[in-house]
Formats: structure tokens, C-alpha cells, sequence
């Protein structure tokens, strides 16, 4: 066995695990929309099911492709009077994590190297260990909203600088002005942009912006996972340009052949009639209203999520100690130490898994036990 996979540590498991084993406990650890698949959606691939189930087209269903367009061309920048993106651009991928994986992979040799922000979402580290390229993690921005100079200094020097907005774990959500100072910076430094978009119809008395916008050398990452309540269907995809897409295909060609033809008829139908995705986001925010104010209460240090499903508080003690009691109580959330390295007191809530009910009933407990 490769030592470089042995090595991968999946220490944050110690917590589903441990969570797993307690018969009552709110689960803020699991990054997923408590809700179920909306049901037309199911039923488009239900209908799907009348075809013939081949292999889909490497670069996934003309269909798909033209709506995932038509999406991207909605975003801020995009579309008729910014940059006009083609159906050519995209490429279906396996879920949002395949996306990442082709780029990681086509792009990326054992000494080139790869920006994360501190904190991140931990996948962007893991992908990297399996890949073999090197990365370093360092905080993109200081409280004036402005990039740091360490920052500036890492993505100058990288191959490859991931930006994820809204961000998981802090739900972080750029500004116009700071997509623009980082797609510049990228741009000028000849360093290729990630922008890891998968949460982007999910913000909060926030516009979204893409950095991608601000960046002649980039790729945005996008998925049907969050912003419509489909993580199981594995539907992810990159936009690129055509010459680019040519080559991330085939790693995907390597490693999956294709995305699954079942879940395509299903993502069709959800970014095409998606008024789904307002009646979940009016339902995140209430809950990240409700969040924000127990966490008040509890007078823990953090910043009030702009978008995503996350919050990121400083709780003031050892995460991974914090944690491990609080499971024993009854609420599970998942140590911010494995995110990053000023992390070490944070905890990752999401508030996407949970009712309203619950995140009283789990600060009700929090409240007694701290
Ligand atoms: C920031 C970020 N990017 C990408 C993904 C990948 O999502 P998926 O592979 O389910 O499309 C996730 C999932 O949690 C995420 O949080």
C-alpha cells in the first residue's frame, strides 16, 4: 500500500462514529440538507428510467450541459453582458468532489503546489495527499476584507489557488471587491483559479460573487448537491475552457467513465425548475438567524454565516475535547483543528441537517454543560 494514502488521517470519522453509537443527539455534524430530494425531481429520474441505461456521453447529457450553462450565465458577471459561457464549457463530473479530483489530477505534479484558505473544507488536503501534489493552507483575509500579505505571498508562488464561496466551514461569503482582488492576484501571477462554488444559490442578505469573473486562467467548481438536496446523485461539474475541459475529461474517463445517467434526468429537471432551492434557502436562513442568536447568548466569538449551511465559532477551549464531551451530552459537531491550524478552537456547526427545534434543544444542552 502507497505510504502517501496511509497516511491519510480521517480523523473527523471519530466523530460520526462516536455519534452514530448515541440514540438522542442533534447532529450538527453532518454537512447535508436535512431535506429529502424534491419529489418532481425524483420522478424525472423516475421517467429517466424509460431510456436506455448506457453509458452517457463523457462530458454528461447534452441537456445537462445546456442547463448548467444556462445557471452559470445567471451568476453575477456571467452570461449576457459579462462573460458568455457555452455549453462547450462544461463538463458533468461525479459529484462536485470528481470535479476537483480531474483538475487536482490533470493539473497538478508532485512539486506543484495548491493554495488552501485556513480554515477549509478538509477534502481539498485529502484530494492533494491522494494526487501527490504539495499544498499549504494560509488565511485569505484579514477583517478589513482585504487580502492578507502572507496571502498574497503563498498564491503569487502556487500553481493553484482554490477560493470557496460561500465558504464551508465559516460560511464566508465574498464580496464584489474581494472576487475581484483575488481573480486579479490569480491572474497576474499566472496562478490558476478554483473557484469552489457548490453553495452559490445559498446566501444570506448577500449577493454571490465568482472570482472566476475577475480571472482569465480559471475553472469553477459547481454541484447539485447542496443548493438542491441531492448529495446522493453524484452531480458535480467543472466550466472551463474547451481546450481544458478536453484534458480534465480524461481523468474522469480514467476513474469513472462517466456520470451517472440516472442522476443527469434528475439534475435536468432540478436546475431546470428549481423554485425548490428559495423555499429550502428562506428555511437556512431562519435557522442561521436562530443559530447566530444562541450563539450570542453563549458570547462565542464568530462571524454570522453569509451563506452555506455552516457556522464556525470559537467556543474558547480544545475542539476535539469540546467535541467528544458534547457528543456525550447529546450534540454532535465536528473540531475545527483538522481545518486548519488557527482553528484548534473552533467547532463546524451546520445548520443545514437540523431543525429549528433541535438547535434550541441542542444550545439548551451546550448552555448546561459548558
Ligand atoms: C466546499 C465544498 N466543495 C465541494 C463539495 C463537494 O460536494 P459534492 O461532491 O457532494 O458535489 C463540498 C461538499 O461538502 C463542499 O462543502
Amino acid at each position: 500500500m502507497r505510504k502517501r494514502i496511509q497516511n491519510i488521517n480521517l480523523s473527523i470519522r471519530k466523530i460520526s462514529e462516536k455519534a452514530a453509537k448515541q440514540d438522542r443527539i442533534v447532529r450538527f455534524d453532518i454537512g447535508q440538507p436535512s431535506f429529502d430530494t424534491p419529489e418532481h425531481v425524483k420522478n424525472a429520474a423516475k421517467k429517466g428510467l424509460e431510456n436506455k441505461q448506457g453509458y452517457s456521453p463523457m462530458l454528461g447529457l447534452p441537456k445537462l450541459r445546456k442547463a448548467i450553462i444556462e445557471e452559470e450565465n445567471s451568476k453575477n458577471g456571467f452570461g449576457e453582458e459579462g462573460k458568455l459561457l457555452e455549453k462547450e464549457h462544461v463538463m458533468v463530473t461525479t459529484g462536485g468532489m470528481g470535479a476537483l479530483y480531474s483538475i487536482f489530477a490533470a493539473r497538478l505534479g508532485s512539486e506543484d503546489k495548491a493554495v488552501f484558505n485556513d480554515p477549509c473544507w478538509g477534502p481539498y488536503k485529502m484530494i492533494s495527499e491522494v494526487n501527490g501534489n504539495q499544498w499549504s493552507q494560509v488565511k485569505y483575509w484579514d477583517e478589513d476584507r482585504k487580502l492578507t500579505e502572507q496571502a498574497k505571498e503563498e498564491i503569487a508562488e502556487a500553481e493553484l489557488v482554490v477560493v470557496n464561496t460561500p465558504g464551508n466551514p465559516t460560511g464566508y461569503t465574498l464580496t464584489r471587491e474581494q472576487a475581484k482582488e483575488i481573480g486579479e492576484l490569480a491572474d497576474q501571477n499566472n496562478t490558476f483559479l478554483v473557484s469552489d462554488e457548490v453553495y452559490h444559490r445559498l446566501t444570506y442578505g448577500r449577493e454571490h460573487y465568482s472570482p472566476a469573473e475577475f480571472s482569465c486562467d480559471s475553472a469553477i467548481i459547481g454541484s447539485a448537491s447542496k443548493n438542491h438536496a441531492m448529495t446522493g446523485w453524484r452531480i458535480g461539474w467543472i466550466v472551463d475552457k474547451t481546450e481544458n475541459i478536453e484534458q480534465y475529461a480524461k481523468v474522469s474517463r480514467a476513474s469513472t467513465a462517466c456520470p451517472p445517467r440516472i442522476s443527469q434526468y434528475a439534475a435536468i429537471e432540478a436546475l431546470e425548475n428549481d423554485s425548490h432551492v428559495e423555499k429550502m434557502r428562506k428555511t437556512y436562513e431562519k435557522r442561521r438567524d436562530l443559530l447566530v442568536e444562541r450563539m450570542e447568548q453563549l458570547n462565542w466569538d464568530f462571524v454570522a454565516p453569509e451563506g452555506a449551511i455552516y457556522a464556525f465559532p470559537e467556543i474558547g477551549e480544545d475542539s476535539w475535547e469540546f467535541c467528544m464531551r458534547m457528543i456525550d451530552e447529546g450534540v454532535a459537531m465536528v473540531p475545527g483543528e483538522p481545518m486548519g491550524p488557527e482553528s484548534s478552537q473552533n467547532v463546524r456547526i451546520c445548520f443545514g441537517s437540523t431543525t429549528t427545534e433541535e438547535i434550541n434543544k441542542a444550545f439548551d444542552i451546550i448552555e448546561e454543560n459548558i
